[in-house]
């Protein structure tokens, strides 16, 4: 079975098309426009590739893409075959998750999602966003910095691993089929829904310098549905307290599909081969509405009854996703609180060395140990916390053992903690370096990103537009 990666199919096409120089690690298409200046016959092949290079991307969800191809095929044995074992290969699930742009990820962030997101992008299509729109919800006074604070994230999803190659990254605010799809979502959802999302009181209740009574905030997590559902994402990597977000997006779905989606295979159940047209075997109230059916579009209520009676099948228009929880490890921040840019607690992934350095002498520690001499519980302490993520396993196994003894002091363990982060985010900081140089790169991969993003919101909408007899 061929995967799909481009690299691989850049490998196997090399393999089979010694005529024609390309390395896995180019951009496809500049190969595409190095080799359109070629000689004629490498314009099926440049053709090809590019049709490759997409459905890789798209994860052929869409197939009718190689519709175009039909003429290709036959221009060389090579490409058929390439192209037979790529149509046959199963799509990846396909994954989405999104961050609100808050500028410079730290420590918490890389834990909670971002290691997830580079764990992930070799098994599934993924689907990575900047949720702009989200950040106004709450931020909607202070917007002077959103453009920074977008590059500054996705230059740190970059540095982290995640590969543009491999993973579709996009911008929200760029593709207004989400408000669009926001917006109908929004005329099937019950207000209680949204005022019962634990987040919203929550939210409410805390948040105090500036005022979220809002219509957009109360709707944050319709707007996250709709992210989703858009891209009819089957799984979502959140934390815990993005769950519920996903449990109200499957009950959208649901509800969308209840509403808007075609009932299907109503006549084969009902009727008989012998007796065409005549309902077979239903309790006599449900034989009026049935046979009604066939007149004029059924109730809400008449459709449930249907489906729960099992009368009929719906043709679902969304999937409902799971959510495919990051088994975090909650990780403190230098004053012992969940790490957070608002608690000026966080340690930075682009954070220089000696700042490292600096902010974990300043770190808590097992408050019970006051003086060197006495033992103290890494199991209680935050910098082991640190240790547990970051260090090797003779210095966790060392300090777990000689902090209990006070044979080591916070300060030598400190010191241990800071080297081994350090080690862990110098090639970080390596990988980030070529996006400072050339800023422009990170909006380059945004926009490249977005267009793959648009064509999949594109169909979708289109989909929905049909399904709730909007006019084409
Ligand atoms: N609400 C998410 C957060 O604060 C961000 C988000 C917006 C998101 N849309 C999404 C996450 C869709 C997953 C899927 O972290
Ligand atoms: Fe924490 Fe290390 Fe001090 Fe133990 S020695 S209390 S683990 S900082």
């Amino acid at each position: 079975m061929l995967p799909l990666w481009f690299g691989e199919l850049a490998r196997f096409f090399d393999a089979h098309t010694p005529h024609v120089q390309h390395a896995g690690s180019c951009r496809p298409r500049q190969h595409v426009a190095t080799l359109q200046r070629g000689p004629a016959t490498a314009q099926p092949f440049a053709f090809i590739l590019e049709l490759c290079y997409d459905a890789a991307l798209m994860n052929l969800r869409r197939l009718e893409s190689w519709d175009a191809c039909s003429v290709a095929p036959a221009t060389s044995r090579w490409m058929s075959e390439a192209i037979s074992l790529i149509l046959a290969t199963p799509p990846r699930p396909r994954i989405l998750s999104g961050m609100r742009p808050t500028g410079k990820l730290h420590l918490g962030n890389l834990v909670g999602a971002l290691q997830n997101w580079v764990k992930l992008q070799d098994e599934y299509e993924s689907y990575h966003f900047v949720a702009d729109w989200h950040m106004l919800t709450t931020g909607y006074e202070n917007t002077l910095d959103l453009r920074q604070d977008t590059w500054e994230m996705v230059a740190d999803w970059l540095a982290c691993g995640l590969d543009p190659k491999k993973a579709t990254f996009f911008v929200q605010s760029r593709l207004p089929e989400h408000a669009e799809l926001h917006l109908l979502f929004s005329m099937v959802t019950p207000l209680g829904w949204l005022e019962r999302v634990p987040t919203y009181k929550e939210q409410l209740d805390n948040i105090k310098d500036h005022d979220i009574n809002t219509y957009g905030f109360l709707g944050y997590p319709l707007l996250q549905a709709a992210d989703i559902l858009m891209y009819k994402a089957n799984a979502v990597p959140v934390g815990e307290d993005q769950v519920p977000h996903v449990e109200l997006t499957r009950e959208v779905a649901r509800r969308f599909n209840l509403v808007f989606g075609k009932l299907e295979e109503v006549a084969s159940v009902l009727t008989g081969p012998e007796a065409p047209g005549v309902v077979l075997n239903v309790p006599h109230p449900l034989k009026e509405l049935v046979t009604e059916h066939f007149q004029v579009e059924p109730s809400l209520q008449q459709r449930a009854e249907f489906l729960n009676k099992g009368l009929a099948k719906l043709r679902l228009i969304f999937p409902e996703p799971e959510a495919l929880l990051t088994s975090a490890a909650r990780l403190p921040g230098t004053d012992g609180r969940k790490m957070s840019k608002s608690y000026g607690n966080a340690i930075f992934l682009t954070d220089a060395p000696e700042v490292v350095s600096k902010k974990l002498a300043t770190m808590v520690t097992d408050p019970a140990r006051k003086r060197r001499s006495d033992p103290g519980n890494p199991d209680v302490c935050p910098v082991f916390d640190l240790h547990k993520i970051f260090s090797a396993q003779e210095t966790i196994d060392r300090v777990n053992r000689e902090c209990r003894t006070a044979e080591i002091g916070c300060v030598d363990c400190k010191k241990l903690a800071a080297g081994h982060l350090n080690a862990y985010l110098t090639p970080i900081h390596e990988r980030r370096k070529p996006y400072e140089e050339n800023p422009q790169r990170v909006w380059e991969i945004l926009e490249d990103g977005t267009k793959r993003a648009r064509k999949v919101a594109q169909q979708t909408m289109a989909e929905v537009r049909k399904a709730v007899h909007l006019t084409p």
